[in-house]
């Protein structure tokens, strides 16, 4: 298979025994730009030590002539998925906290929800939400949940049933996204569990789709491998999907992906990238899968990290050049040398056929000179025809409007407080030293020094290292980091007393 078994080292991940394929083991022959260059300086809050000014927010953050950005919400805490239901609420999905929130519609136009609660709370690692027919889907890591809901009152009007069970967890790309098709079906993606290799679950890297009730759960499509985002267009009715392109072939090779979603389509991964050139890993030998694969429709440059997409839909009061249009979030780039990426993006189809997707910023602003304050995941257009979008960086969700007179004046985004802490002083010391030990071990068995200790990075690597965690992350948040981190750190699948003391293990080491 001529892998030589260095690109799908698969590494042990504690208790659990989940097999996540890493890419780490070619770290030895890899130049030194393939160095993590991902904003570790916060990733759950975004109001950490670099957390920026507001005078900074608001120097930064763009949008294009004859739109307003303004700040919907704050302190929604590792905001995920977005979805309006048909009263015009806004559910986010936060799979580091297990829930969906409820924005409540906003009834007086000022611009803000009127309040917030929690929707559905306990669920694992939930991502992907959509609502139809009187049900609320909600993807959990390992199972789709379908609970009664009644969209007036915003209420959960019964008990939940799972569906689908059994899905594929774990890998780089744990976390499900789910969306209710135009023609009844539910379709869900389920990401690789590595950056590249042959999966032996043929769910992953793929989109599946079932009815309602979780019959007749067929794969749809293949070769995706990280489609977090799609949407069918309206004109149309085409499927398109969002997909991340792997990483360790340079900075600028190869794109992200934008594809039209065929029943039965092949997408390339792992046998090929971008325009169907063969991967130098595991092409060779693969030359029939790969004439077959359906090419992208646009390229998103390499590492930009396209999440979630959403096509304008009436009632439309956006600018006629974007009544059209897609929405792309760009979550941005963790191993490029610069970092790209961080924006949200527009697509505009073209009119004659043959001709190229035009791509424009929409909402930038994000990163500057390496700095970053904010990173979109999702985006979602309201009933009131603005854009919604989420950041599980700044914990924010923004509003993108058409600029007009009768409509409040974009607010000033300002970002959540900055709050030091001292995490472990409630422990006691003798308790606190046991465990930091065992975390120790755990830090060590799990190989987490391979990204992120450059002492013992392979030759070559330069990782970034661990530090200030203690000013970020309170205990029990850099727990629920560790069981659910920014993808591609795949989640540590230890029991919670083990997780437990390998987050004090890092307050203790890495808290500075
Ligand atoms: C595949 C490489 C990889 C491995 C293995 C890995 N991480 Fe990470 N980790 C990352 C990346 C990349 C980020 C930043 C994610 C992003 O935002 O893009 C990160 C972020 C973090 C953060 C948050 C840092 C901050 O400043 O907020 C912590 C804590 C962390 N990792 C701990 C660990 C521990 C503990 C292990 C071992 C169990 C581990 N990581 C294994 C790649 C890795």
């Amino acid at each position: 298979m001529g892998l030589g078994g260095i690109w799908v080292e698969k590494w042990r991940y504690g208790a659990l025994s989940a097999l996540v394929g890493l890419s780490l083991g070619a770290c030895s022959l890899l130049p030194e730009r393939y160095a993590v260059n991902a904003p570790l300086g916060n990733l759950v809050f975004g109001s950490g030590i670099s957390a920026p000014s507001p005078s900074e927010w608001e120097s930064q953050i763009r949008v294009p002539d004859g739109f307003q950005v303004s700040l919907y919400a704050t302190g929604v805490r590792n905001a995920r998925f977005l979805h309006f239901t048909a009263a015009g609420d806004l559910l986010v999905s936060q799979p580091r906290l297990g829930q969906v929130l409820l924005l409540e519609r906003d009834r007086n136009g000022d611009g803000l929800p009127e309040s917030r609660r929690i929707l559905v709370q306990g669920l694992r690692r939930a991502q992907g939400l959509d609502s139809a027919n009187g049900w609320l889907f909600v993807a959990e890591e390992d199972a789709v949940l379908r609970l009664p809901f009644d969209a007036d009152s915003g209420e959960i009007t019964g008990a939940g049933q799972k569906v689908v069970t059994g899905l594929p967890t774990g890998g780089n790309h744990w976390a499900k996204t789910l969306r209710a098709g135009p023609d009844g079906w539910i379709y869900l993606t389920v990401g690789s569990s590595c950056n590249v290799c042959e999966e032996d679950d043929p769910r992953r890297a793929a989109m599946l789709r079932f009815r309602p009730d979780g019959e007749r759960l067929e794969i749809y499509a293949s070769g995706l491998r990280n489609a977090e985002g799609f949407d069918w267009r309206p004109e149309t009715g085409e499927l398109y999907a969002t997909d991340n392109g792997r990483d360790l072939l340079g900075d600028d090779f190869p794109p992200c992906e934008l594809n039209r979603i065929r029943r039965g389509g092949f997408y390339g991964w792992p046998y090929a990238n971008g325009n169907n050139r063969p991967d130098p890993d595991l092409g060779p030998g693969h030359e029939d899968r790969i004439r077959d694969a359906i090419e992208p429709v646009h390229g998103f440059r390499a590492h930009n990290a396209p999440l979630g997409i959403a096509f304008a839909r009436t009632p439309n009061p956006l600018p006629r050049d974007y009544s059209n249009a897609a929405f792309v979030a760009l979550h941005g780039s963790w191993n490029r040398t610069e970092k790209d990426g961080y924006k949200v993006v527009s697509l505009h189809w073209p009119e004659q056929a043959g001709e190229s997707i035009e791509e424009r910023d929409f909402l930038w602003g994000f990163e500057v000179d390496e700095r970053v304050i904010g990173r979109p995941v999702d985006v979602a257009q309201g009933p009131d025809g603005a854009l919604y979008i989420s950041d599980d960086y700044a914990g924010s969700i923004y509003r993108v409007a058409r600029e007009s007179e009768d409509r409040p004046k974009a607010r000033k985004i300002a970002p959540e407080a900055t709050q030091p802490k001292a995490p472990l002083a409630g422990l006691d010391p003798n308790v606190r030293r046991i465990l930091s030990e065992e975390g120790a071990r755990s830090y060590a068995t799990l190989g987490c020094a391979g990204c992120h200790d450059p002492a013992k990075a392979k030759p070559g690597v330069t990782a970034v290292p661990l530090d200030g965690l203690a000013s970020r992350y309170r205990l029990g948040q850099l727990e629920r980091f560790l069981e659910t981190p920014t993808p591609p750190m795949p989640p540590v699948e230890l029991e919670p007393e083990a997780r437990r003391a390998l987050a004090i293990h890092l307050l203790e080491t890495h808290g500075q």
